[in-house]
């Protein structure tokens, strides 16, 4: 592979400063952001209020942990437009989660936010090796959801052509890449998966694709389906971190010449790590709870917010920014089997290890008497397999989970295509335990 390790000259000089200059230019915003919020939204001065709390009581960011928390249920309870700072006519974009349950939540920019989130995504771009003038192909989902646009905006102010394709109808992805030439592609890892299939299906050698750089984020995978990714495409798969609630997109990415963790934003984005039981603001190096606050954001300044996100904070090394460790998983994701904690990835790392299997798997968890069981649904590699060579693989990838992993599961070896395809985030979790 290509190095792609940008030019010192190229980066915006924040990500080269002193930490004494983040932590100086960091004060000075999180003062404004927080008296922004209580001057502006009922909601943060209620909670300052009922917490004893002022923003005028900031006086070192260690400060900011007197700060009352904010989590998903309080900004459903200010649905739609209850959480904005700005008149809603200076609002020039809404985006939304879906949410599962309940309202969806609503994020908006002002014109000066739409800016500042190019920025971090153009800059997260440049970290993964892409360059002004590449071609880049956007397949994450367009619409609500901030990862079309998110990444679309970022890659123009990069000044790249971009190519809107978003998810779905998989063989013309296969066919607008080639035709196109495109040097970057962005998308989810597990729609990427998808996008390899594609290629072997049409009979072309995906390590002859143009495609350079993968930037691939908004669910959770791991450093072995990196290695996956990269063999299979001859390409660097860089990861990038974001969530609507603090922007989309680009509030953190990896650098290509390092791959060590995703360098946070700090200039816009101020991270802290907390127990989730407690509360209580963790050491760098711990690991814990993500909680964000933003910076800079206008329309939609967000304090303290619990992103459910289990990770820890590392210092920074190709950038002055700290970073966060790859994260693995989201605390709602996490199964509790028989008293054990597995999250998704897990089970990734070690079907990656498994030799004969795909990369594609779903968990179904179902009940049988008061234990609860899991299903690991996985499907034969590409080419021709007997069935004892499947059978043997399942035995395998069940051995290394009871050895790695701690539990007992079941394996349900399909054939080639047999696990159901994700085209944005993979629902790994089935739960057809009975309800109540
Ligand atoms: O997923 C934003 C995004 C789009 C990020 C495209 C990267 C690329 P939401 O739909 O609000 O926003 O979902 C946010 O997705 O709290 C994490 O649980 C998960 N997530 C996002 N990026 C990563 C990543 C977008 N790189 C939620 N690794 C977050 C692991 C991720 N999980």
């Amino acid at each position: 592979m290509r190095d792609l390790t940008p030019k010192p000259s190229d980066l915006d000089p924040i990500e080269t400063a002193s930490r004494d200059e983040i932590a100086a230019l960091q004060l000075d915003r999180l003062r404004w952001s927080l008296a922004h919020a209580y001057e502006n939204v009922a909601h943060y001065r209620r909670a300052f209020d009922a917490g004893g709390v002022h923003p005028d009581d900031l006086h070192e960011l260690s400060d900011l942990a007197k700060f009352p928390f904010t989590v998903k249920q309080d900004l459903r309870d200010n649905y739609p437009f209850g959480m904005f700072a700005v008149p809603r006519d200076r609002i020039v974009r809404v985006h939304a989660s879906s949410g599962t349950t309940g309202r969806p939540t609503v994020v908006g920019y002002t014109a000066r936010d739409i800016d500042t989130w190019a920025t971090v995504v153009a800059r997260s771009m440049r970290a993964a090796g892409t360059r002004p003038g590449d071609v880049v192909h956007v397949a994450y989902g367009y619409g609500l959801f901030t990862g079309g646009l998110g990444a679309h905006y970022g890659a123009e102010k990069l000044g790249c052509t971009v190519v809107p394709v978003s998810g779905g109808m998989t063989p013309r992805q296969v066919q607008l890449i080639e035709d196109f030439g495109a040097s970057t592609i962005m998308v989810t890892p597990s729609y990427a998966l998808s996008i390899l299939d594609e290629y072997r299906e049409q009979g072309r050698d995906p390590r002859e694709s143009p495609l350079t750089v993968g930037i691939f984020g908004a669910e959770p995978w791991t450093n072995a389906m990196r290695q996956e990714i990269e063999q299979a495409f001859d390409m660097h798969a860089v990861d990038i971190y974001g969530l609507s609630e603090v922007m989309g997109p680009g509030v953190a990415s990896e650098c290509v010449e390092t791959k060590d963790g995703l360098h946070i934003w700090e200039d816009h984005f101020y991270p802290e790590v907390i127990d989730p039981a407690t509360g209580a603001v963790l050491p760098d190096g711990e690991i814990g709870e993500l909680v964000f606050t933003s910076l800079t954001k206008e329309a939609f300044p967000i304090i303290r917010y619990r992103t459910r996100d289990l990770t820890r904070l590392l210092p920074g090394t190709a950038r002055s920014m700290r970073r966060m460790e790859k994260v693995t998983g989201r605390s709602d994701d996490m199964i509790i089997l028989r008293g054990v904690n597995v999250f998704p990835t897990q089970i990734e790392e070690q079907l990656m290890a498994t030799k004969g299997l795909g990369p594609h798997f779903q968990l179904e968890l179902t009940r049988e008497g008061r234990m609860d069981a899991m299903t690991v649904h996985v499907e034969a590699a590409e080419g021709p397999m007997g069935s004892d060579a499947l059978t043997a693989a399942a035995d395998a990838l069940k051995r290394r989970i009871k050895e790695r992993v701690g539990v007992t599961v079941e394996i349900a070896a399909h054939g080639s295509g047999g696990v159901p395809r994700s085209q944005g985030k993979a629902v790994r979790i089935v739960d057809n335990r009975p309800k109540g």
